[in-house]
């Protein structure tokens, strides 16, 4: 067997990836390692998101190139670099200039060419490929039927790519247009993530509830549609779906938070903003109102949902009063947990070109109170458990003897003591005891 070394960073959508790139490569005679030192071949799947992402990937690329030069002094082997994901789509040629020792670059789109590239490589001679292609034939169609290992969760991309154009976002231009698997392909990978184990299936995209398609009796399904479909399935137990736009939030979906019990009462449901004229400047199509309007229509369908959402603060022209409003909205809502994050120039989208730029020190200090009010949010959240029972799905070990780690339904982390081996995957009650910031501890009723 070659060994393969994968890193990954980003979002899901970048780690379903990463797992396809491994099944993509076994039956070529590559297994996953630890080791990069080791490697036969290092793949690092990157994120464009935000600069500290792109960063990233060039001091990593830097740590490679030392790893490849001592494995070749000492064995005389050269290992194959390849970058994939989005920083690869949006710079693949300034990666080739910036560090040559690259041999491949592919895009998040056309990574199911990853084993031919690699057979081209010739470890002698220096030649590059570049393979950062939208191509006609969607990459689905190439990475169907070669599922192997997971763990008892997994994530299943059913929808990739957007339409919407914030003007502070790359995702358009990375992963480009908006496009929905086909139901039969999203049906067929989530029947044989179930053969081989899985109990938790995620299903992903950059706007997962715009996913659409249509059935062989012409209905078009929307994700609330193929949601119910997947509760069938009857080794399914848990179904979870990331990430939502709220112009997306139809009917039948938050009808699914009432009707299907399989699927867990959480959503995250990004606005970036409270304030409307920043969400206006960004481009996101809705008011704060809403917004608010999506949020109350999903508690009433579901009072018992746990949300979350993602903010950006220092967005080109914010003022003190837009800020003000962004902390009122989180106080209005309250939030399970959330993200947030200060803008990040990104070149080639609209916002970058503004020439209303916000201090850095502002957005330093305006994320600080976002995130000591959402920290707050989840602290009160996590305690509301103490005292509960939650059902658990065991996902791994936790890091002392004994300790388990699984999740709950409100996507908590929980950990716990069991003497019994083998109870990964297994679904269990867990009385919670003590809540902390990130996590809850609790004791197992029963197996
Ligand atoms: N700067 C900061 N945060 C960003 N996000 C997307 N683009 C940027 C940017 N240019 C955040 C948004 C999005 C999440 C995935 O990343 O909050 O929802
Ligand atoms: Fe980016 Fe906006 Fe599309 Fe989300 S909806 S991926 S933030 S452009």
């Amino acid at each position: 067997m070659k060994k393969l070394f994968i890193k990954t960073h980003g979002c899901q959508m970048n780690f379903y990836d990463s797992e396809k790139m491994v099944d993509l490569l076994k039956p070529h005679g590559y297994q996953i390692d630890e080791n990069p030192e080791d490697a036969d071949i290092i793949v690092i799947n990157t994120c464009h998101i935000r600069e500290k992402a792109v960063e990233k990937t060039y001091s990593e690329l830097g740590r490679i190139r030392d790893q490849v030069n001592l494995r070749k002094e000492k064995t005389g082997k050269k290992s194959i670099v390849a970058v994939a994901g989005c920083v690869a789509q949006a710079q693949g040629k300034e990666i080739m200039k910036r560090s040559p020792w690259v041999d491949i670059v592919v895009g998040p789109q056309s990574y199911q060419n990853l084993p031919e590239l690699i057979a081209k490589v010739d470890p002698l001679t220096k030649n590059n490929h570049i393979n950062i292609e939208f191509p006609t034939v969607p990459k689905f169609d190439h990475l169907k039927s070669i599922v192997t290992e997971r763990g008892p969760s997994a994530f299943l991309t059913i929808q990739e790519g957007c339409d919407k154009f914030c003007a502070f976002c790359v995702v358009p231009y990375t992963r480009g247009a908006e496009y929905s698997r086909p139901i039969k392909s999203i049906l067929d990978e989530a029947k044989e993530l179930i053969d081989n184990g899985v109990k938790e299936i995620t299903l992903l995209g950059q706007n997962v509830n715009a996913w659409h398609a249509e059935w062989t009796d012409k209905n078009v399904w929307g994700l609330g549609r193929l949601i119910k479909e997947l509760s069938k399935i009857k080794e399914l137990e848990f179904i979870r779906y990331t990430t939502s736009h709220p112009l997306d939030m139809d009917l039948e979906l938050i009808e699914a938070h009432r009707d299907v019990s399989k699927l867990m009462p959480y959503l995250h449901l990004p606005i970036q903003s409270g304030s409307d004229n920043i969400l206006r400047s960004m481009n996101r199509k809705h008011t704060v109102k809403e917004y608010i309007k999506v949020i109350e229509k999903v508690r009433h369908y579901n009072p018992n949902i746990a949300l979350s959402g993602d903010f950006i603060v220092g967005f080109p022209g914010e003022t003190d009063k837009d800020h003000q409003a962004t902390l009122d909205l989180i106080k209005e809502i309250k939030y399970s947990q959330a993200y947030s994050f200060k803008y990040s120039i990104r070149p080639g989208t609209p916002a970058a070109i503004s020439l209303n730029q916000v201090d850095e020190s502002y957005k330093k200090s305006r994320l600080e109170e976002v995130q000591n009010i959402l920290r707050d949010q989840q602290f009160a959240f996590n305690k509301q458990s103490i005292n509960s029972t939650l059902k658990i799905l065991v996902l791994k070990n936790g890091k002392k003897s004994n300790q388990y780690l699984g999740r709950s339904q409100y996507n908590q982390s929980v950990y716990f003591n069991c003497n019994e081996k083998n109870i990964i995957g297994s679904t269990v009650d867990i009385n919670v005891t003590q809540a902390f910031q990130n996590s809850l501890t609790g004791n197992i009723i029963n197996i």
